[in-house]
């Protein structure tokens, strides 16, 4: 499995990546969603605020994941994580593991301080995220599952409060992701 950055070209299959997997876990009307939403991140989003990984085997995307700028009112750099999807033929194989794994550390490598995502801590726990409270970070809009707001530390600090509130890029500007 090839874990690598997306490139202009791997845009549309991603997006295909995201409607399909998702069509295939939630049904077709999600499906279409997550790939509309998918296609927003990538033509909406300023370059600096947006870093897309790509697993590929061969020449197949078969993975993907998207951070995002989390502003805070803090000097600290937060990333967010999300969407993130691995094809449903593949998954439970450790892909999507691997993917994020190999994105947190060039996050790292560039001295990213805190990564956050909003999904199920049953999959996030096994790359290092932890339930946080909005004590800690506040979510840039109201959550439906507070239980599903996690963060870690990507630098050596443990994740200690930011105070003030926190901002998302505007594709993710959207209560019905929350
Ligand atoms: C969630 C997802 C990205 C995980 O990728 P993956 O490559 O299948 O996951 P891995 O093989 O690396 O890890 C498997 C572990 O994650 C957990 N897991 C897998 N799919 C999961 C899911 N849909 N929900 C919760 N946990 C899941 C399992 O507990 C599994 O652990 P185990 O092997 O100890 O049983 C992938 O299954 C997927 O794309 N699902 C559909 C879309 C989705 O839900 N995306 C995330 C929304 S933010």
């Amino acid at each position: 499995m090839n874990y690598t950055t997306y490139q202009k070209t791997d845009i549309e299959g991603i997006i295909e990546l995201f409607q399909t997997t998702f069509a295939n876990s939630e049904g077709e009307a999600e499906g279409k969603v997550i790939g509309a939403f998918a296609r927003e991140m990538m033509e909406t989003t300023p370059k600096e605020d947006l870093q897309v990984f790509i697993a590929k085997d061969g020449e197949k995307i078969v993975g993907g994941v998207m951070f995002s700028t989390l502003s805070l009112e803090d000097d600290k750099t937060a990333k967010l994580l999300s969407p993130m999807a691995v094809s449903t033929e593949v998954q439970g194989k450790g892909i999507g593991q691997g993917l994020i794994n190999h994105a947190l550390a060039v996050l790292k490598s560039e001295g990213v301080d805190i990564a956050v995502t909003y999904g199920d801590p049953n999959f996030y726990s096994k790359v290092g995220f932890a339930q946080i409270s909005e004590n800690i970070i506040k979510a840039p809009l109201p959550l439906s599952f507070p239980e599903g707001w996690l963060g870690q530390s990507l630098n050596d600090e443990s994740l200690e409060a930011i105070p003030g509130q926190s901002g998302c890029v505007s594709a993710l500007n959207n209560p019905e992701l929350w």
